[in-house]
């Protein structure tokens, strides 16, 4: 083949630093976005063998935070469940207590198995029943205690793939000899747990959303009065109640309630999405792959995959959480119905 007329350039641009626009740009600018991963199902009937191994071998004294991370392979190795994100289940034995600690990663927690669980968000004493949503947004500090009689698991999410991305991660530990930590209430958590009022005095700063905990209880209620949106499919947001927006600037979530008997309409948005199984069972189509699932399965919407939803024997609900606000923030936000 013959060499390129500019071939003796290129060359020794690159040895002083320097690349040429035209000889790379279709790889630095790509026409479309093209996400590494396809759809990732994973089955709550293979994690729980694990996390019943990883709460019998694994003291929770000894490490950080008794997670088992799903990781997608298109990542290379990288613990990153899909674009931006990660999702998790936590296992905590009777007892046990997972040590404080605070960074600038945004999580949250819902709810799955959680019985007797208890998270402490700044001061703040958050339970975990069923369908809880519990808020650990950044540099807010967190633990999570096992006060019942059973093994609790939940589901975690966090946008740690997305700081590390911008380089951006602050971690602190706090001290497990720290027993003050754990003895608070519900403190300042009962100035929003009533939907619709706002108590005067209580300024807040914070980008974030003042209310910590959504639970369970009201969003299944919500989900019984609302009406399908325009996809097919019910859908309930978690929202800042002083902004009407996102619960974080960069996490979002949301509760979707599959009609039976009304398969989605496609749609493809350019964030990231993982969606819980709540309760029921049904299909998904997303890009090439068609899946099942059922209760507390987890399952991937990569930017841009084209998705469709259908509910199999009665109604189903899905927990979704998304960076979607970041996309917005950042003015690359599109969202399609089919
Ligand atoms: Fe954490």
């Amino acid at each position: 083949m013959a060499r390129r007329a500019d071939a003796d350039l290129i060359e020794a641009l690159e040895t002083a630093r320097i690349h040429p626009l035209w000889d790379r740009y279709r790889r630095i600018t790509p026409i479309r976005p093209d996400a590494p991963d396809d759809a990732g199902v994973w089955r709550w009937r293979d994690i729980e063998p694990f996390a019943t191994r990883a709460a019998r071998e694994v003291a929770v004294e000894d490490i950080e935070r008794r997670a088992l991370i799903l990781a997608h392979p298109a990542f290379g190795g990288e613990t990153v469940t899909t674009g931006n994100l990660i999702a998790a289940f936590t296992v905590l034995e009777p007892g046990d207590r997972a040590v404080p600690h605070r960074h600038t990663a945004s999580a949250i927690r819902f709810a799955t198995r959680a019985e007797g669980a208890v998270t402490i968000v700044n001061g703040r004493r958050c339970a975990m029943l069923e369908g809880d949503l519990v808020l650990t947004p950044p540099m807010c500090w967190h633990g999570h205690i096992n006060e019942g009689d059973d093994r609790t698991v939940w589901f975690d999410a966090a946008n740690i793939p997305l700081v590390n991305a911008l380089h951006a991660n602050f971690f602190e530990p706090g001290s497990r000899a720290d027993n003050a930590f754990w003895e608070v209430d519900e403190g300042d958590e009962r100035l929003w747990q009533e939907a619709g009022l706002e108590a005067e005095g209580h300024a807040h700063e914070a980008a974030h959303s003042p209310k910590f905990r959504y639970p369970g209880t009201a969003t299944r209620r919500l989900l019984d009065a609302a009406s399908p949106g325009a996809d097919g499919a019910k859908t309930v947001r978690y929202v800042n109640p002083l902004t009407g927006g996102p619960v974080m600037p960069s996490l979002d979530c949301y509760a979707r309630r599959l009609v039976a008997g009304k398969p989605t309409r496609p749609r493809r948005m350019l964030c990231s999405q993982v969606c819980l199984a709540v309760s029921g069972a049904g299909r998904s189509t997303v890009g090439e792959e068609t899946f099942e699932w059922s209760r507390h399965d987890v399952f991937t919407v990569p930017q841009w995959s084209w998705a469709r939803h259908e509910a199999l024997g009665g109604d189903a609900d899905l927990f979704v959480v998304t960076d979607r606000p970041a996309r917005e923030s950042l003015d690359l936000m599109r969202d399609e119905l089919g």
